[in-house]
């Protein structure tokens, strides 16, 4: 896993620069351009989008592009096997959340990821939630990425399709990390199509190869020319069949149910900025809208960036929201989500009451502020998740400034491994969105309620954070990041970044990340934070887990005095920000 790898990675990677497809490692100045900017995981995709923007599309035709061709350049994660969320904001000010969540099969059940003694089937069941058939959601990103595009793109789905078709029939350089991610994958091998297709039946593809994917050109091809096939006609039949086949749920009927949702997005203001953010099925925007909303009233440039003072407050912050989030969040459409209270300015200043400036606060004896509904609906019993942290992000604005924040995903890196047979695209394993089983802390200690309990027709829980800022009524940022629960506080660390500590958008993105989900009761941090800033948080109570880096932040700022377009894309990873 990426979070995991050491600085060697990237020196090597330097090393073979030139020789390979690869971006330039941790970029320390955004790139600018006048006009329009992509910024993606991979130069690649984000070159699709850019040629979508230069021959007269709009942010949207850029997007879906963009989206397309991360299926075949980013098969961890870009895909049109899972699902997203993708968040529109025109130049007029009119905002779009068009949610394509995966979705539950209907012949999904509260306790299907339990054995007989009712203990969630580890990872090497074949009924498992995360690898394997079982695991596998309706897919929503064919269907979102359509819609997007018959609703507010300009141009057709042909020529928005077109990069990805030509880059998975001829083929593009691997770079070093892809290379490593297909052969390291420790499950891939276990499904004979992904063995032959990612694998190359053990003989593995080594950096600079030339990566073809005839199978999914073929897919590509097919959807461009009719993109409901993969809902309601011949494809829709082929992907029941590779999945029943295999011991899956998702049947053509299940298929053939699937529905994008438009949703109003959520928003909220900080420190006079306007901020948008992704509604349920995400926890992310209320997640986020309530964290700056607990730290709007504190003065944390004062405090200094990435000062122990500052990483305190920001954590207790964090914990609370991530409280929160355990106990409420879900699918809208199944349970009633107190979001008007959870973003409410009012109850912010009752949390930020509970925080004490010198000292860690511990998670279990956090006390909710009584406040509204909150104190009813909290009755409710935990339940606990891991949540993986491999998605992808990316970001577009173009020459008009309309703006397009889409986070998509597989869930886990590669999704279940299942790759749909004679397709040659990778499945979701989204279906371990859902809590499995109540009151037993996971692998990533995550804590969620019975608003995300397995059940027929319902999208999990996700955490993707696409969002926009926008300040007197321009657009000021385009944001989002990979990294499951991750992903909120990432968002969080680059808006605060540039709105407390006046970071402009790739030192935001650069700096240091540090994370609590209340539980487990500890502070995640970059392992670039200072030690002496580290050994003040751990005198003031905070038990410290320190990991080398995660998340991808792809993101934008449009600078408010001449209106360039500022990419960043993460160092962390192999991105690329590209503009005219
Ligand atoms: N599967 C990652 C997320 O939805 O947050």
């Amino acid at each position: 896993m990426r979070i995991q790898r050491s600085l060697i990675r990237l020196l090597i990677l330097c090393s073979l620069c030139g020789l390979i497809a690869s971006a330039d490692a941790a970029p320390l100045r955004p790139t600018h351009a006048p006009h329009a900017m992509v910024a993606s995981v991979h130069e690649l995709a984000s070159r699709a989008g850019l040629e979508m923007l230069r021959s007269g599309g709009n942010a949207v035709d850029a997007a879906v592009a963009t989206g397309f061709a991360l299926a075949v350049v980013y098969p961890q994660a870009g895909n049109i096997g899972g699902g997203g969320f993708l968040l529109l904001r025109n130049a007029n000010g009119e905002t779009h959340f068009i949610d394509f969540r995966e979705k539950a099969p209907a012949a999904a059940t509260e306790n299907m990821y339990l054995d007989a003694q009712g203990n969630v089937l580890p990872e090497s069941s074949k009924d498992s939630s995360v690898v394997g058939y079982k695991a596998i959601g309706v897919p929503g990103t064919v269907a979102g990425l359509v819609y997007a595009e018959k609703q507010y793109g300009k141009l057709t789905i042909e020529k928005v399709m077109a990069p990805a078709i030509k880059l998975a029939r001829d083929g593009f350089s691997l770079a070093y990390d892809d290379a490593q991610d297909f052969k390291e994958d420790e499950h891939l091998a276990q499904f004979s199509e992904s063995r032959r297709i990612f694998q190359r039946d053990g003989n593995y593809y080594q950096p600079g190869d030339l990566f073809k994917q005839p199978e999914l050109a073929r897919t590509l091809e097919r959807l461009a020319k009719d993109p409901d096939t993969f809902y309601h006609g011949a494809m829709a039949r082929e992907l029941a069949v590779a999945i029943q086949k295999g011991g899956g749920l998702v049947t053509a009927a299940d298929l053939a149910a699937y529905e994008v949702k438009e949703r109003e997005p959520i928003r909220g203001s900080y420190r006079g900025y306007d901020v948008i953010s992704a509604p349920p099925p995400s926890s992310g925007g209320v997640a986020l809208i309530e964290i700056l909303n607990i730290l709007e009233g504190f003065d944390l440039a004062k405090l200094g960036n990435r000062s122990a003072a500052a990483i305190h407050l920001e954590a207790e912050a964090f914990r609370r929201a991530f409280y929160d989030r355990a106990d409420f969040l879900g699918d809208p459409d199944f349970a009633k989500i107190p979001v008007a209270q959870l973003i409410d300015k009012k109850y912010a200043a009752a949390w930020r009451d509970s925080i004490d400036p010198n000292r860690a606060s511990v998670s279990k004896d956090l006390k909710r502020p009584s406040f509204g509904e909150l104190e009813r609906v909290a009755q409710s019993r935990p339940v606990p998740n891991r949540e993986p942290q491999n998605t992808t992000h990316f970001s577009v604005v173009d020459a008009e400034g309309n703006a397009v924040s889409l986070t998509t995903t597989l869930n886990d890196s590669f999704g279940s491994r299942v790759t749909a047979s004679g397709l040659g695209f990778l499945l979701n394993d989204e279906m371990d969105d859902f809590a499995a089983k109540q009151g037993v802390p996971n692998v990533y200690g995550l804590i969620q309620g019975p608003a995300n309990a397995v059940g027929a027709g319902k999208r999990p829980l996700s955490a993707m954070t696409p969002t926009i800022v926008v300040k007197d009524g321009k657009l000021f940022l385009v944001l989002g990041s990979p990294g499951g629960p991750t992903i909120i506080t990432t968002v969080a660390n680059v808006l605060i970044g540039v709105v407390d500590f006046s970071l402009d958008i790739q030192e935001a993105v650069n700096a240091p990340r540090f994370h609590n989900q209340w539980l487990p009761d500890e502070i995640l941090v970059e392992d670039r934070v200072s030690p002496d800033t580290m050994n003040v948080l751990r005198s003031d109570g905070y038990k410290l887990r320190v990991e080398h880096f995660w998340g991808d932040g792809e993101c934008i700022m449009v600078d408010p005095k001449t209106g360039e377009r500022l990419g960043a894309s993460d160092g962390r990873n192999n991105g690329k920000a590209v503009g005219y």
